[in-house]
């Protein structure tokens, strides 16, 4: 079967990677893709945006599946579009999407499925929304309803700054807008992935990420700094609490509005003392945990993604090494900020060739035989091993071996699973 992936980050990569993989692929397409795809099937140029374009490229093409990696297209309706013109798609609806495009419809659908999540308010207005920041003190959470790149949510410390953050959305930095006030929930976050068709669930695998851009999680929030999984945290038992209390039940509601979920359910989970509790949802893999998850897949993954789009997902069943996968971010400077770009990056295959490594690649663009930076999040350094400490040691050890003077990582990925060990 042809097979065509949207997207071109790291994530993709991932997906490239293990898509390729599989004894079921004729051909694996990936528009727009990025240097490592290419190691993995064909990129290709397509306005993604033009739905009708991609569908003739999937009759010119014989392309049978498309698996959507990023959130945008999904939010926009291009898996629709894409059924309708008679083309399996592994990703949510438009409808389902809003799980991840809207956190206001993502309250609702807890409230009527009674997922353990914050407490909050929405407000139209910043006058309401500062009585209701009054009422209830600091910490508190002001997040901007709408997508906006992980960049949306305050975590307020005081009142002030729970203010100044509903001035600043109110103000038109990102235009017409709803802001949802949360309960500030306190304990460890966790990144939780399931496949989801209509009231068919199958859980994947846990992960965690590092939001914020310096050691020891300081600095401004990223989209991601680094992974690792298993998450130590994450046992067997929360994961059939989450799947019982908070997927199943998402599942259940979206199916009856008939808006049935078809892809990927990545719960942004905060594992506080009284359980499990929702953060927000995903439509999408993560990024960088698809990475690390990949790294742990031992089924094949084009199986289970048509699994999911076919309604089969009761037929299949999906197995993980124990073993723990790892990735650090190199990012280009300025990053989260506006990054340095084009620069010069070196020794990415002595890097490769190291033990248990695997350079997964996120922003980098070829030019005339050079490999150059082309983004703010630029390679997802990852490796496997016997113990986190390994990994991470292959981990960074190939950090070194790759000559970027102008990329920075964190050198603390999985601080919390190495003191958990
Ligand atoms: P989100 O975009 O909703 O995932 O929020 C970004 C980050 O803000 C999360 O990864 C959390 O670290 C933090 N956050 C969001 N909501 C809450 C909350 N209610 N309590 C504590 N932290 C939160
Ligand atoms: N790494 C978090 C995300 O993909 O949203």
């Amino acid at each position: 079967m042809n097979v065509l992936l949207i997207g071109s980050g790291g994530r993709e990569h991932a997906l490239a990677r293990a898509i390729a993989n599989s004894p079921l692929l004729t051909k694996l397409f990936v528009a727009p893709g990025n240097p490592g795809t290419a190691e993995s099937g064909e990129n290709v140029v397509i306005d993604v945006a033009n739905h009708r374009a991609v569908l003739d490229f999937c009759r010119l093409m014989k392309v049978g599946f498309v698996v959507v990696g990023p959130e945008g297209p999904l939010v926009a309706g291009l898996a629709d579009d894409l059924r309708a013109g008679g083309v399996k798609v592994f990703g949510h609806g438009k409808a389902a999407a809003q799980l991840e495009g809207s956190k206001a419809f993502t309250k609702m659908i807890c409230d009527e499925a009674h997922i353990p999540t914050a407490a909050y308010g929405r407000f139209r207005d910043a006058a309401s929304a500062k009585t209701y920041v009054g009422q209830h003190g600091a910490p508190i959470v002001v997040k901007y309803d709408g997508l906006a790149a992980g960049k949306g949510v305050v975590v307020a410390t005081t009142v002030a700054e729970a203010e100044s953050a509903i001035d600043d959305m109110f103000a038109g930095q990102f235009g017409d807008a709803e802001v949802v006030i949360e309960e500030f929930m306190e304990g460890e976050e966790v990144s939780f992935f399931a496949l989801v068709h209509g009231e068919q669930v199958l859980p994947l695998a846990a992960a965690q990420d590092h939001k914020r851009v310096g050691d020891g999680d300081t600095g401004p929030n990223t989209g991601g700094m680094g992974a690792y999984s298993p998450a130590p945290v994450f046992t067997d038992a929360l994961q059939a609490d989450v799947m019982e209390r908070i997927i199943r039940p998402t599942a259940r509601v979206m199916a009856a509005k008939g808006m049935p979920c078809s892809g990927v359910l990545f719960a942004g989970l905060m594992i506080t003392r009284d359980g499990p509790r929702l953060i927000e949802y995903n439509a999408r893999f993560g990024d960088p945990e698809c990475q690390v998850l990949m790294l742990r897949l031992r089924d094949d993954l084009l199986t289970l993604l048509l699994a999911c789009a076919d309604g089969q997902l009761d037929k299949v069943s999906v197995r993980f090494r124990p073993e723990p996968a790892l990735t650090v971010v190199m990012a280009a400077r300025g990053y989260p900020g506006e990054p340095m770009k084009g620069t010069d990056i070196r020794g990415l295959e002595k890097a490769s060739a190291m033990e248990g490594v695997t350079v997964f690649h996120a922003g980098t663009t070829m030019n005339a035989g050079k490999l150059l930076a082309n983004g703010g999040r630029v390679l997802n350094v990852s490796a496997t091993g016997a113990t986190v400490a390994e990994a991470r040691a292959r981990a960074y050890e190939a950090v070194d071996a790759i000559d970027w003077p102008e990329g920075f990582c964190r050198r603390d990925i999985a601080w919390r699973a190495m003191e958990a060990s």
